[in-house]
């Protein structure tokens, strides 16, 4: 145990990239006078986590070493455990026009300035033959995280970095909290072991016993969930904020539940993001996290319990954070409560089981799904998004 007796960081100490305030103003002037290379939606979200130490140890985007040592070895060059490559890319026009060792600003869609790269680093960008096949286990362009990919520029850079700010008007307020203020909010309540909750979706009733299961084996629990970029059709993160909202109140307890938003970029690239996932969230200060059907995965690419069967790939130790497994669950109606495979010997007939195309459908109609399966409050604001379009 680190410091106030929390999990230390992934490599031992938590990263900060952000210049203090005396240093930004002459850099952003600087920064004026760079070349400019707009970052795409993932690299910002990637560039936000770097920035406040969510990805320690890494300090910048990835150097080709540890490019090549996450994709074949799901270990960085140093031999640290991370499954995901984390790159920022140009096209090979643009890499050719920045000289080695100057100095270039990455910025927003609104070509606002959020950091200063020193080009140290330029290797080409293996996406199909490597990261795909390595990280998604598919080069299908039908794959959501690999169309992504595709679309990244053919040479990596990597070098020095400094972050000016790490977003511009960043959504969620006071729930977009870094690892340094999410493991302050830990120690305050006083939760040695803290379980982290990953989520794209608004909660259902699957969701809320997977995570109270795991609360009466935790201190506390933290429902972290994504809201960086997903891809269309994921209901959007300001309704499931209000779902979790609505739900941490009526359901949970304050004392032992809270809610801080993640601004990470969905990968959908299941397994190998499960072990990225898990590896984040002991930077957030969390002991524990919740692995459960299907995890991160998308159509029928992965195993439903793919993204479990990963962490055995490590050695004890290598993760430091604990991966609670899940089987898939479900309301069962011969037990009257919710169960696994694990847990009730119920026929199929007797287990309340909803595709999402049946949900979507329920609520466009306007139609509460049964309360077995999403509690009411969380099923009339779905109801209300969709009725608004
Ligand atoms: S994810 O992309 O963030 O994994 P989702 O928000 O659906 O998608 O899932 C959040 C977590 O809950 C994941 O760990 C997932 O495996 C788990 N999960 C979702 N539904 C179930 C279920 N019915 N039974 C068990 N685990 C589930």
């Amino acid at each position: 145990m680190g410091e106030r007796g929390l999990i230390p960081p992934h490599g031992g100490e938590l990263v900060g990239l952000v210049v203090s305030d005396a240093t930004r103003r002459s850099l952003a002037q600087d920064a004026l006078k760079m070349p400019r290379i707009a970052l795409p939606e993932r690299e910002q979200c990637d560039l936000e986590l770097l920035a406040v130490g969510a990805m320690s140890p890494l300090r910048t985007f990835m150097s080709e070493p540890d490019f090549h040592a996450v994709c074949t070895d799901m270990r960085l060059a140093g031999g640290a455990a991370w499954s995901v490559p984390i790159t920022c890319s140009v096209d090979a026009a643009t890499a050719e026009r920045i000289p080695f060792g100057s100095r270039v600003a990455l910025t927003d869609e609104q070509d606002r300035a959020l950091a200063v790269l020193q080009v140290e680093e330029k290797y080409r960008h293996d996406k199909g033959a490597l990261e795909c096949e390595a990280v998604y286990r598919t080069r299908d362009a039908a794959h959501p995280g690999v169309a992504v990919t595709m679309s990244q520029g053919d040479v990596c850079l990597s070098g020095p970095l400094q972050v000016l700010t790490p977003r511009h008007e960043p959504a969620f307020g006071g729930y977009r909290m870094t690892p340094s203020q999410t493991r302050a909010a830990f120690a305050e309540r006083g939760w040695r072991s803290v379980v982290a909750f990953q989520t794209r979706n608004p909660i259902h009733r699957a969701h809320e016993y997977i995570t109270k299961c795991a609360l009466e084996i935790c201190d506390g629990l933290m429902v972290h969930p994504l809201v960086g970029q997903t891809q269309k059709g994921d209901i959007p993160a300001d309704t499931r904020m209000r779902c979790y909202e609505a739900l941490l109140s009526n359901y949970y307890s304050a004392r032992s539940a809270m809610l801080a938003v993640w601004p990470a970029a969905m990968r959908y690239a299941g397994p190998r993001e499960a072990v990225l996932h898990a590896l984040i969230r002991k930077n957030y200060g969390c002991t524990h996290f919740i692995v459960g059907r299907d995890h991160a995965g998308v159509g029928n690419y992965y195993g439903t319990y793919d993204a479990q069967k990963i962490f055995d790939e490590f050695e004890p130790g290598e993760i430091g954070i604990t991966p609670l497994r899940f089987e898939n669950s479900f309301w069962c109606r011969k037990s009257g409560s919710m169960a696994t495979e694990k847990t009730t010997n119920s026929a199929a007939e007797d287990r309340v089981s909803l595709s999402g195309t049946a949900v979507r459908e329920m609520l466009a109609r306007g139609e509460r799904p049964p309360v077995e399966f999403t509690r009411p409050e969380i099923a009339d604001i779905l109801i209300e998004d969709m009725r608004r379009g």
